[in-house]
């Protein structure tokens, strides 16, 4: 039987790896935020499943909210216009924000959200990406807390899709380019 995994062609970050990153990242947000008042947002769809690893390695016991927001439609680039189709429930005022994003690209959709939370008078907003591309970036955003740089590469799993597809691999590829249908995916 065919399975996702065989649809890719490269293993860019495996499991392990994640994992060791995801327990370092979380270390460091829980030492950080000690004793402090703070609110995760999560950006969905793609940061579900890196949020809740780092979740689970935390020493610390902060609230968690979401956000979804549209940026990418399928296969498309973003366009920069982004539009709020989940708003936070929590009340974010004078508490201390951190933001859970599962990979920077062109950096408009983080750009806007950090700016987004900033007017809701935050004790403090802060950025944790589990990716980035810096090749791609075209607007400057500050990411606190770091994953991987990856190349200029579209990527799936963890989390991560291709037309709403892949979310459920453990690990961080890249698509056999069949697989776009010789369409590009930007
Ligand atoms: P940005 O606004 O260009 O930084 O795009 C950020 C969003 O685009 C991310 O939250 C992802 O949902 C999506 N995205 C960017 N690059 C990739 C990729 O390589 N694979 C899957 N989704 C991506
Ligand atoms: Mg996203």
């Amino acid at each position: 039987m065919r399975t996702p995994r065989d649809d890719v062609q490269e293993i860019l970050i495996d499991e392990k790896t994640i994992a060791r990153k995801v327990a370092e990242l979380a270390k460091a947000i829980s030492r950080d935020y000690s004793g402090k008042d703070l609110l995760i947002i999560g950006v969905l769809k793609g940061a579900f499943v890196f949020l809740s690893d780092l979740l689970r390695q935390m020493s610390i016991s902060p609230g968690i909210d979401f956000v979804a927001i549209e940026s990418y439609t399928q296969g498309t680039e973003s366009s920069g216009v982004v539009r709020v189709l989940k708003d936070l429930d929590e009340n974010a005022e004078g508490r201390h924000l951190l933001i859970v994003e599962d990979i920077v690209d062109t950096g408009l959709t983080l750009d806007y959200l950090v700016d987004n939370m900033r007017n809701r008078k935050a004790a403090s907003v802060k950025v944790c990406a589990l990716l980035h591309k810096p090749e791609r970036r075209k607007v400057e955003v500050k990411i606190d807390y770091k994953g991987f740089t990856i190349p200029d590469k579209f990527v799936v799993g963890y989390g991560l899709d291709y037309a709403q597809r892949y979310r459920e691999l453990p690990f961080v590829g890249v698509l056999k380019p069949e697989i776009y249908g010789g369409e590009s995916v930007r």
